[in-house]
């Protein structure tokens, strides 16, 4: 068991090894049943997390304020319009300064091409842990929170289970891919078979792919890609299917939501769900559209999973800040 993260920065999903995300589920779960219990688990008193947004937030927000709370320390919410930054304060500063008043820097910053730069470039001048609560590239808190529910719901062994990783019609606003990809990066070193599942135009990015194969070559694991949604679903463990945005192929937003209106059939429904496993659980990390992406049906039905999933961000959030802060 590797215990030792104290001052380490989560911003991709593979910055910790397999061992150590294992060591991080353990507090979590840990930490869940303290709560259940009401026991105290005060670990990070008189310690400030900075909770830097540039981008709008439900869950994120809640589960890292009320965990540093819950965990005795003060989480200060800070909107990025708020600050100077937009008047000059670079990363450095921003690294350097709040690394002098904070004991750990969070920031959400999914700008495509300028998020996860952002975000490292606060890491390389802060001298406290920086943690990613999403950036144009990955989402790690929300996939420790997805691991920790798959386990709830199939157990510690995941070797075998078919995990498919989809692409959902949604005509909101071009969606970050950064959940996708954090699913491919860490689900096959649980063993998990991950068949990942989009229309040709809604591609990751070529080297989080790259590192997604050599993750499954090195844990024995399967990873297929498939552009034929109901295919994939076939005989499913786990059904995560969730809206993205065609950055890859066009950094043209508004041909990107043209190419999305194509695939309107991408829909997460009854009929498809029935493809999968009877005991399969429909997973997504919400905010959804709701009709559009996902039926009420599957949403509001038995295989949903989707409040235990929002529940897990609190408690996984909270064993990383305990164990890295
Ligand atoms: N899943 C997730 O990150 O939710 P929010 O965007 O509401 O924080």
């Amino acid at each position: 068991m590797q215990t030792y993260l104290h001052g380490r920065d989560l911003i991709g999903d593979l910055d910790f090894s397999k061992e150590e995300v294992e060591t991080i589920l353990d507090v979590a779960f840990d930490l869940k049943r303290k709560r259940a219990l009401n026991e105290p688990h005060a670990y990070l008193r008189d310690k400030v997390l900075a909770m830097l947004f540039f981008f709008s937030s439900t869950r994120t927000r809640g589960s890292f304020e009320a965990g540093i709370a819950q965990l005795g320390g003060h989480g200060a919410f800070i909107e990025s319009r708020t600050t100077q930054i937009s008047h000059g304060d670079t990363p450095k500063e921003i690294g350097e300064i709040f690394g002098r008043y904070f004991d750990g820097i969070a920031i959400r910053h999914v700008d495509w091409g300028v998020g996860n730069g952002y975000l490292n470039g606060v890491a390389k001048a802060s001298r406290v842990p920086v943690l990613n609560m999403q950036c144009d590239i990955y989402h790690p808190f929300q996939c420790l929170a997805d691991l920790m529910t798959i386990i709830e719901k199939k157990g510690r062994d995941l070797r075998r289970k078919k995990m498919v990783v989809s692409w959902a019609y949604a005509a909101s606003y071009q969606k970050p891919m950064s959940v996708p990809q954090s699913l491919v990066l860490q689900m096959p070193r649980f063993g998990m078979d991950v068949v990942l599942a989009h229309p040709p135009e809604f591609k990751l990015m070529p080297e989080i792919m790259e590192m997604a194969r050599e993750q499954a070559r090195k844990f024995g694991a399967g990873f297929d890609v498939t552009d034929d949604m109901e295919a994939a679903f076939k005989d499913a463990d786990i059904i995560y299917a969730k809206s993205w945005g065609a950055m890859v192929h066009t950094p043209d937003a508004e041909e990107g939501a043209r190419i999305i209106k194509k695939y309107e059939h991408w829909i997460t429904d009854e009929r498809k769900m029935a493809l999968a496993k009877s005991d399969a659980i429909y997973m997504h990390p919400l905010p959804a559209d709701r009709n559009i992406e996902v039926t009420d049906g599957v949403m509001d039905g038995p295989q949903s999973v989707v409040y235990d999933e929002a529940e897990n961000r609190l408690h996984a959030q909270k064993a990383v800040m305990a164990l890295t802060m």
